[in-house]
């Protein structure tokens, strides 16, 4: 893990930005860096996801916060967490987001195409921002590409987990042969250093903390406390 300064270069119209920094800062696909722009007593540091990355930095998902500007000189920490891991054998990547954003997955998209891998983002909510290899399929289909894909990559907010028995529910057998990870986002305001306890989340009736042993979690561990803890 290491500490730096990154410059925002620029704010793009979705929110996302671009970020100048040294290369060890850029985080992998679901991992994130801390965050704090110096000086600044409008905003809590906040944790930045990468979409893609240059050798001279990367593309944050949004949101941004409003009193950040291009040219400001950002604290980072970082890299942090568990990021996403595409086992080798893996050829077909489901996307899934749940919630309204695509942005945490979106680095995974041309990490698997440049590995010759076939990708379907499954969501509801529209991006003009994706490469043509990409299918995108609604929520609703969901079923169906569960039955074609052999590796899936989740996005879901931690307020929202009780959706996960909403939407897998009648795919337990499907989802049992699928390798499946879950990025669970929410606040994490320490980034694991004070030891806060805000991100904290119960799994397998033990206290887990997501900005430490998260973001990225096994599906299977997620889809157990579903069942076990309600
Ligand atoms: S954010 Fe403080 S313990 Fe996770």
């Amino acid at each position: 893990m290491k500490t730096g300064q990154g410059k925002i270069a620029e704010i793009l119209l979705d929110g996302s930005m671009r970020i100048e920094c040294s290369p060890d800062l850029i985080p992998s696909p679901g991992q994130y860096l801390h965050a704090h722009k110096p000086a600044s007593d409008l905003s809590l540091p906040v944790s930045l996801f990468q979409m893609d990355s240059s050798p001279n930095g990367f593309r944050s998902a949004p949101p941004t916060p409003l009193d950040w500007h291009p040219g400001d000189l950002i604290n980072l920490r970082g890299p942090l967490g568990h990021g996403f891991h595409i086992p080798s054998s893996a050829k077909k990547i489901a996307l899934i987001a749940l919630d309204e954003s695509i942005a945490r997955l979106y680095g995974l998209i041309s990490l698997s195409l440049k590995q010759n891998r076939e990708v379907v983002l499954v969501c509801d909510s529209t991006s003009q921002d994706l490469p043509e290899a990409v299918e995108v399929q609604p929520l609703q289909a969901l079923s169906d590409v569960l039955k074609w894909a052999d590796y899936l990559a989740i996005d879901i907010a931690r307020q929202n987990l009780n959706q996960l028995k909403e939407k897998f529910g009648e795919q337990q057998p499907t989802i049992n042969k699928i390798e499946a990870q879950i990025l669970i986002h929410t606040s994490m305001p320490c980034g694991g250093i004070a030891e806060c306890g805000v991100c904290a989340l119960t799994l397998n009736h033990e206290w887990k903390m997501i900005c430490k042993e998260g973001p990225v979690f096994n599906f299977l561990s997620l889809w157990e406390r579903g069942r076990g803890e309600g």
